[in-house]
């Protein structure tokens, strides 16, 4: 049995990507800081399954994870853990820089140092962002992101995740070590953590509060569901070439504005809750993926349809107040009173 590391498991991704496995044939150790975007209730129904272990730990830490190879010795690693709000990255950059560039130097560091005598049938994945290339014009929707496109992050998260993808590539150019790197857009599902756009705009609208549109709205972005993410990461896993970067997207270009009518009709809730805010400093006005190299090379497309799974992702929320509250607790409300 192949021992597979997550890093970043009790996140709203890697947590699904767990679920997504843990039928499979592996041994996973879920590794995560728990920050207050990691909750474990997220695996509560796996948390006793014999092939998973969970070791609450940094990235960044060198002894630890150590520890962790010396221990497991995994063939794999997967590395969702980050920090991944892009509004939080404009209040408080540092923390992405060290947790998204040094932790995964880290991770790089360590696994080469276990892995080098003998890097065949080792995988190291990094799960990195469409936001790594900038932003494209929206007047002209032929053009989207390839993975020849040129790196020009805006945000301190998407430099962050720069950096990180640069390094990464870095090991493959010059020791030959197995990088993959997956960049894909916009995720939504079940377990996202409710300040990014879809579970935020579900949980305030649930609840009749006010609901903060940034700018004028019709920034876009590219919706994938998160299993469909998933899909991908395992499929570049099992069958991507090593020293590759592969882009995955769901061919969904949406407005924000009309994200947020649509869960708004689906809640059969009023338009007048809709509130224009102050737009997010430098924000990225459209983001599209092009991902026909894993379609063509690996076989990948999304399975799933946005008209199906946002009514479903709504109905989880609706089911799942209890997590919400939970989540929301402590760490979140003294980020809305800096924030809004
Ligand atoms: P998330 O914020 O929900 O989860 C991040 C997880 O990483 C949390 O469990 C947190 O506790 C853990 N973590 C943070 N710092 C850590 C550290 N120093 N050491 C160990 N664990 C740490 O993020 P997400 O939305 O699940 O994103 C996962 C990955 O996917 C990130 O790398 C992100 O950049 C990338 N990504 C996200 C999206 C998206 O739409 N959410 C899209 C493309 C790529
Ligand atoms: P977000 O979910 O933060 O993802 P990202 O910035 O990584 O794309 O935001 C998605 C879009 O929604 C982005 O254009 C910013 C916008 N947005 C709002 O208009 N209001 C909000 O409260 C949030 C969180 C985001």
């Amino acid at each position: 049995m192949k021992t597979i590391l997550i890093t970043g498991g009790a996140g709203f991704i890697g947590a699904n990507f767990i679920h997504y496995i843990i039928e499979k044939d592996l041994n996973i150790i879920n590794f995560d800081k728990l920050t207050y975007a990691g909750n474990l209730e997220n695996l509560k129904n796996i948390e006793k399954r014999k092939n998973y272990t969970f070791i609450k730990g940094d990235i960044c830490n060198k002894e630890l994870v150590e520890h962790v190879f010396a221990t497991y010795k995994p063939e794999m690693v997967v590395n969702f853990a980050a920090e991944s709000h892009v509004d939080r990255s404009i209040h408080n950059p540092n923390i992405f820089i060290e947790t998204n560039v040094m932790g995964t130097a880290n991770l790089l560091n360590i696994a080469k140092k276990f892995w080098q005598n003998d890097f065949s049938n080792k995988r190291f994945l990094q799960v990195s962002t469409d936001e790594v290339y900038g932003t494209l014009p929206e007047n002209n929707t032929e053009i989207m992101f390839t993975e020849e496109t040129p790196l020009q992050p805006h945000s301190p998260y998407s430099a962050s995740k720069t950096g990180a993808d640069c390094v990464v590539q870095s090991y493959f150019d010059t020791f030959e070590f197995p990088t993959l790197i997956t960049r894909c857009s916009n995720n939504y599902g079940a377990y996202q953590f409710p300040e990014k756009l879809i579970p935020l705009i579900i949980h305030k609208a649930m609840n009749n509060e006010k609901l903060p549109v940034y700018g004028d709205g019709k920034n876009i972005r590219d919706w994938l569901y998160v299993e469909d993410h998933c899909d991908a990461i395992w499929t570049v896993l099992e069958k991507g070439n090593i020293g590759e970067v592969y882009n995955v997207g769901g061919n969904n270009e949406i407005q924000n504005i009309v994200i947020v009518k649509t869960i708004l009709n689906i809640l059969n809730k009023p338009e007048s809750l809709i509130t224009y805010v102050t737009d997010r400093l430098g924000h990225d006005r459209r983001y599209a993926i092009d991902a026909s190299k894993i379609k063509k090379e690996l076989g990948w497309s999304p399975k799933f349809t946005f008209e199906e799974k946002i009514r479903e992702t709504i109905q989880w929320y609706l089911n799942h107040q209890d997590w919400v509250n939970n989540v929301i607790s402590g760490d979140y409300q003294k980020w809305l009173k800096i924030n809004y």
